[in-house]
């Protein structure tokens, strides 16, 4: 059973969860970060600000959960650039260190299984962050995806297509696929910190940790982790 922590608001979710990231990397300076994309972590990342000032980051590594197959590395809403920009700049991480999957179409079959080596060799990853979908994805792990898989390449619904076109110019700019970490890939961190805000949130919440543990509800997995941590507002907590 996961445990759930319903917290005020954003900036109080993005606080506890900064505040538990420091002193892994104060005790740790070779934590290996799982990080997240979306609206939802932001404030986690906004937090690490002021909590890493004075704190040796040089050696944290990190590895995202998911990038679009075939955008420009360059492109501002690649989910390399996202990360470099709210998170590898902004916190000072060595570049060098923190990995997205590999979107670059050549080669892609054999992406996925060079990224879950690369995490492997750092050790596995510490701390994993996690949103959630409105349909229950985590990372881009759609509905039917199978708790056992690596990181591969997933066709994106049209749904999160839809959610995510904010993003873009217009939908028709939303990639179609993406390569994201697997179900089994994400179960393999120490511990699942997946944060939730907003009444949008609350059936996927109430799914992830109550319903039954389903791939029809991808974020049902965390169900299946001994160290799952949901931090929640109100409103996201609302179904539960
Ligand atoms: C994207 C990301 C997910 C994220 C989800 C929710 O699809 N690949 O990792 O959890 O969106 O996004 P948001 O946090 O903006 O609601």
């Amino acid at each position: 059973m996961a445990e759930i922590v319903i917290v005020r608001d954003k900036a109080a979710a993005g606080a506890l969860v900064a505040e538990h990231i420091a002193s892994l990397i104060r005790d740790n300076p070779e934590t290996v970060l799982g990080l997240a994309t979306g609206s939802t972590p932001l404030p986690v990342y906004e937090a690490l600000r002021t909590r890493l000032e004075g704190v040796d980051v040089s050696r944290v590594r990190g590895f995202a959960l998911d990038e679009y197959v075939g955008i420009d590395p360059a492109h501002p809403e690649s989910y390399r650039s996202v990360i470099t920009r709210e998170v590898v700049e902004p916190l000072g991480l060595n570049p060098a260190l923190i990995r997205t999957p590999d979107g670059t179409p050549e080669g892609i079959e054999h992406h996925g299984e060079e990224y879950d080596e690369a995490i492997r060799e750092a050790g596995g990853i510490d701390l994993q962050i996690l949103g959630i979908g409105t349909d229950g994805h985590i990372g881009f792990n759609e509905p039917g995806s199978s708790f056992a898989s690596i990181t591969r390449v997933k066709t994106l619904t049209e749904q999160t297509r839809k959610d995510n076109a904010r993003f873009f110019d217009s939908i028709d700019d939303v990639p179609m696929h993406c390569i994201t970490q697997g179900l089994g890939t994400i179960l393999r961190a120490r511990h699942l910190v997946l944060l939730a805000f907003g009444e949008g949130k609350a059936a996927a919440v109430a799914g992830a940790v109550e319903g039954p543990v389903t791939a029809s509800l991808p974020g049902s997995a965390i169900q299946l982790h001994e160290r799952a941590t949901v931090v929640v507002d109100e409103a996201a907590a609302s179904q539960l």
